[in-house]
């Protein structure tokens, strides 16, 4: 052999035999005084035992054999063998994620995620052929996204945590040939063997309780040519993850032999699992009647202790008057759950009412936003649940629908439907510049929005304003319909139970004149909004723009000055790069225009608002005329002088709101 090869092999601190294990098989039956090479919450118990994870949560834990094994030989991966010896613990019914043996090109994972992840891969890497991964789990979460069959299942995975095959765990019983299950999280020690064959390139995955031979049948076969993913050189080896669901998870035994099967386990030398809330001590402990006394009190202990924790983990806040919205009402602990324990990799957004996450349902399977809203208040609470519940009740195409509610000390939780593209204020005022929106969509929106909103004030039972329509408030389905969302929030404020609180609910640049005034919200207030939000939407500018004297320059005037100067076309959005029809466009900006007029009387109501969209009246019945305005204003003894003084001799528009307050 050359002396560079032996050279460099010291220097990764094998020899060549040593590159090949210096072994075409091994057995480990514990892991006392073994090599193995171990990261993140793995660790070797005094017993033998290997705990890949305890019950921290989203952990990860690998154990490696410590040099790597040659699996080539002239270009093709060798038949291998592998059996080896696991128990799930858990003192919950669930416990989460699993485990795998696994056959790597390194030994470096820090990159990987724990959670369905596996500790394998990360988003990134999972499902990339350049991986090199082959895997084997065992799998005790169900991940719809990864396509699981169940919670309870075995697969083969090739570079992602996608299995290739899988199946329920159990096996075939060599007498009868029934299939018998088996529970991956059952406290019990089982075995599993993995064969591959390099003529037929067959995997077989076969699993059994300790006390079965293997099975003839075995669970799970596939072809698939490993030389392929298999790297020449390989670590083999266990990983195990958890998520907001734990578990313990063992590793007894394993066994390995290339071109030869794995060598059999002695079952009887086995290291004795722990029980559950006590780690396994109990071989060093002398058993004597106190000590199991001591340990049985020191179990409760632990029991009842985890026990308090996690009910102080998912306190919730319980009243008589919520008993007849039982059925809106969702466990804190299905939200945790859903959400990953409000994970920041589950954070969709930080509005004005606090954090919104995304989150699956744990039964139906729903994809949900989770907006946690902070309420101190008792005050009004019991109505704002009511109007809640009742806009629940609701179901429209452009609304986005609330699914449930729940209530912790100090905090409110209400669930949505998950919106997949997110608000539309992204889309207007996108930082890289490109219009994502065309025009047909914009047009679209817009129709929808009205829509949604003659249904709230017309078409449902009683008359609902919705007090804070603006372009962030309107969420994009997966078909980019318009939804409006965030019902209600805006009157939580009428309550004060959003600390920096002020009378006036709504956002500036969207109150109409009289509701600053007033504090009055009536669906007139939400036409005045409207108006705004489809001038935000044709001019993809915000309602408030700064112009280069650094003076706050109202969109509205903007507007209506370039009307008034027959340039109306001009303000249409540039990123749409004169790509729209011009008469709609046109009717859509004169249309906002006539909405967010200051006037109640001069604005139209949804349903003229909605003809006017669809075409049935004219445009041309459409004037925003400004001297009409003017004497309108002067006739009008419900207006507050200080306004009619504020007004500059034009346009009355932009500088009424200016004075106004919210948030
Ligand atoms: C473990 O590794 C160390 C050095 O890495 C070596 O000295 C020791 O003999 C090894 N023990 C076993 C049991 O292989
Ligand atoms: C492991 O990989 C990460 C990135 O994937 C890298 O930053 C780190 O340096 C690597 N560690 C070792 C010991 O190679
Ligand atoms: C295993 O099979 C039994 C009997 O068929 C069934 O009742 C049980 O639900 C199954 N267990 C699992 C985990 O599927
Ligand atoms: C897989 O199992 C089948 C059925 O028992 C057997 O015929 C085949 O040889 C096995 N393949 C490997 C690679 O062990
Ligand atoms: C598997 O792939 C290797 C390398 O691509 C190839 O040499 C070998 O013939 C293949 N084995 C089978 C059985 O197809």
């Amino acid at each position: 052999m050359p002396k560079e090869i032996t050279f460099f092999c010291l220097l990764m601190g094998l020899s060549i035999a040593g590159c090949s294990s210096g072994e075409d098989q091994f057995v480990y039956s514990g892991f006392t005084d073994r090599n193995l090479s171990l990261d993140g919450g793995a660790r070797i118990m005094p017993s033998g035992l290997i705990e890949l994870t305890d019950s921290m949560v989203r952990q990860k834990g690998h154990a490696f054999h410590p040099s790597p094994v040659l699996f080539h030989k002239s270009g093709t991966v060798q038949s291998f063998s592998i059996s080896f010896v696991f128990a799930i613990l858990s003192i919950y019914p669930e416990s989460g994620h699993g485990l795998a043996f696994f056959i790597a090109p390194n030994k470096n994972f820090s990159a990987a995620f724990p959670t369905q992840y596996l500790g394998l891969f990360n988003d990134h890497t999972n499902g990339d052929p350049n991986s090199y991964i082959f895997a084997i789990e065992l799998d005790t979460v169900q991940n719809y996204d990864l396509h699981d069959i169940n919670d309870n299942h075995v697969g083969i995975n090739i570079n992602s945590v996608r299995s290739m095959q899988s199946y329920e765990a159990g096996y075939y019983d060599d007498k009868s040939g029934i299939f018998l299950n088996l529970t991956l999280n059952s406290h019990k020690a089982m075995q599993v063997w993995v064969d591959y064959n390099r003529e037929t390139t067959q995997i077989n995955v076969t699993m059994a309780p300790l006390n079965i031979a293997k099975p003839v049948r075995p669970l799970l076969s596939t072809t698939y040519n490993l030389s392929t993913v298999i790297t020449n050189l390989a670590y083999m080896g266990f990983s195990s993850s958890t998520g907001t669901v734990t578990g313990e998870h063992y590793l007894l035994a394993w066994s390995f032999g290339i071109n030869s099967p794995a060598p059999p386990i002695e079952i009887t030398k086995l290291p004795e699992l722990p029980h559950l809330g006590q780690k396994a001590q109990s071989k060093t402990l002398k058993i004597t009647l106190p000590v199991v006394i001591m340990v049985v009190l020191l179990g409760a202990c632990i029991i009842t202790f985890v026990l308090v924790r996690r009910n102080l983990r998912y306190a919730e806040l319980h009243e008589d008057w919520e008993v007849e919205y039982g059925p809106h009402r969702l466990s804190y602990k299905d939200l945790f759950d859903a959400t990953e324990g409000f994970g920041d990799k589950n954070l969709l957004g930080t509005g004005g009412f606090g954090m919104v996450y995304k989150g699956v349902l744990p039964v139906s399977r729903l994809d949900v936003a989770v907006k946690r809203v902070s309420h101190d208040s008792k005050q009004g609470i019991k109505e704002f649940i009511a109007e809640i519940v009742s806009i629940g009740h609701l179901q429209h195409r452009n609304l986005v629908r609330l699914l449930g509610y729940c209530r912790r000390k100090g905090e409110l939780l209400l669930v949505y439907d998950y919106m997949p593209n997110g608000s539309l204020d992204k889309y207007l005022y996108g930082k890289d510049g490109k219009t994502t929106l065309d025009w047909t969509k914009r047009f679209q929106i817009i129709k929808g929005v009205a829509s949604g909103l003659l249904y709230l004030h017309e078409e449902c039972e009683k008359v609902i304003i919705h007090r804070d329509i603006k372009a962030s408030n309107v969420l994009l389905d997966d078909e980019t319909n318009g939804r409006i969302g965030d019902f209600g929030l805006a009157r939580l404020d009428d309550h004060g139970t959003i600390p920096e609180a002020t009378h006036v609910v709504g956002t500036i640049g969207y109150l109409a004149p009289e509701l600053a005034r007033t504090g009055k919200a009536t669906p007139l207030t939400d036409v005045f909004a409207f108006g705004v939000f489809i001038l935000e939407v044709i001019c993809g500018q915000r309602p408030i723009k700064l112009n280069t004297e650094d003076r706050q320059l109202m969109l509205v005037d903007w507007v209506l000055e370039h009307w008034h100067n027959g340039s109306l076309a001009d303000t249409v959005d540039i990123k749409l790069q004169g790509e729209y029809d011009i008469d709609e466009a046109c009717l859509a900006l004169k249309l906002g225009l006539l909405c967010s007029h200051p006037f109640t009387n001069a604005r139209p109501n949804m349903r003229q608002a909605m003809q006017y969209l669809n075409k049935e009246l004219p445009i041309s019945e459409i004037t925003p005329n400004l001297s009409f305005s003017m004497l309108a204003l002067m006739q009008n003894d419900d207006l507050n002088p200080y306004i009619i003084l504020q007004c500059p001799s034009e346009m009355g528009f932009g500088t009424i709101s200016t004075i106004s307050g919210g948030r």
